[in-house]
């Protein structure tokens, strides 16, 4: 039997990616520009090989050399999903799903055919009746998503960004009803080896400045508008009772991305909600493959011990996925 070697990208869930993989014995790489591998070289038990990424040509070597590809979110961004395809490594997940992640009709659609509770959206500004969101495209991090209940803001803005070069159409851009309650990232792992839907765990993100906002009486913070970029993330724990829904919900996603993208996801993905005052958690986006939010249980998993009986990150269970696959020659169910 072959052992693969694990490529990750140095950036965004990596620590936990390695650990997990040393737990399991199998054997990494990590890859990345130099000055953001100074900071995993630090610590004497992450024992990776560590190589320093040039450009996409670096993953053709990791192709020749035996690895598969671990996405995260920092991947999408940086190396991109056309370098990965035309390299032809393998890669852990459903590599399709990028490509609807990145378009938000694509995305909508998506979440719109899991039956799961989602936000209304706007296809026209002058037909929003309630306050919305405005997202722009890619993962930005909420980087310029602005929040209003004027249509004419939305026309304006909309104007200045084509202008600006920084969208070609409108399209481009997501009006969502803003949601009122909570928000709670669920995170889950799909198994092709188990044929079984994993809850690994939910945090909620610490986002700048709309999270410092509440630090402020309202009364200086009336001319401030909010921004969404994470920087960190909170553990938390739902309602007991929210479990059984969150389960359905990601049942229901699974049952989505195989009909619409056969062979339907492959490992970690997160939905993103706003709980609500009816206790009903609203899904106003998801992504598809590990999220920096299971970073808290970097120690185990308060739900993955219920599966395992040990303490499991999600980054153990990637490996574990791997590690079982590659025992018993299944590795083409969990690689595209
Ligand atoms: N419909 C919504 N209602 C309320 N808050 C939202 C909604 N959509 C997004 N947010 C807030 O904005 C943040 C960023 O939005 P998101 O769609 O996740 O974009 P990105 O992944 O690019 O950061 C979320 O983490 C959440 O705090
Ligand atoms: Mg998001």
């Amino acid at each position: 039997m072959k052992k693969h070697r694990l490529a990750v990208y140095a950036s965004h869930s990596a620590i936990q990616i390695l650990l997990g993989a040393q737990e399991e014995g199998l054997p990494t790489t990590l890859f990345g520009p130099s000055d953001a591998l100074r900071l995993y070289a630090r610590f004497p038990s992450i024992n990776s090989r560590i190589i320093e990424y040039k450009g996409p040509e670096c993953l053709n070597v990791l192709k020749n050399e035996g690895h598969i590809l671990i996405p995260s979110g920092s991947i999408v961004e940086y190396v991109g999903y056309d370098a990965i395809k035309k390299s032809g490594i393998p890669y852990f997940g459903l590599s399709e799903l990028i490509k609807w992640e990145s378009e938000w009709d694509l995305k909508i659609r998506l979440l719109e055919s899991a039956g799961i509770p989602i936000p209304k959206t706007f296809k026209d500004p002058s037909s929003i009746n309630t306050t919305v969101i405005v997202k722009l495209p890619g993962a930005k991090g909420g980087k310029g998503f602005f929040i209003t209940d004027d249509p004419l803001i939305i026309k304006e803005k909309l104007a200045e960004l084509l202008a600006m070069g920084k969208i070609n159409s409108v399209d481009e851009v997501c009006i969502q009803e803003y949601l009122i309650g909570v928000t709670m990232y669920a995170h889950y792992f799909q198994s092709p080896m188990f044929d079984r839907l994993e809850i690994t765990g939910f945090d909620i993100r610490y986002e700048t400045n709309v999270d410092g906002l509440k630090r402020l009486p309202s009364l200086f913070a009336k001319n401030i508008s909010p921004s969404f970029t994470v920087c960190g993330n909170i553990p938390v724990y739902p309602r007991e009772r929210l479990l059984e829904t969150f389960i359905q919900y990601g049942e229901r996603f699974v049952e989505a991305t195989r009909k619409l993208i056969p062979p339907g996801i492959i490992g970690p993905f997160s939905l993103e909600c706003v709980i609500n005052e009816e206790l009903e958690p609203i899904v106003f986006e998801f992504s598809g493959r590990i999220v920096a939010g299971t970073n808290i249980y970097l120690l185990g998993s308060p739900y993955l011990k219920l599966y395992w009986g040990v303490d499991m990150s999600v980054g153990r269970r990637i490996a574990k996925e791997i590690k079982i696959a590659e025992e018993t020659n299944r590795l083409e169910e969990i690689v595209t």
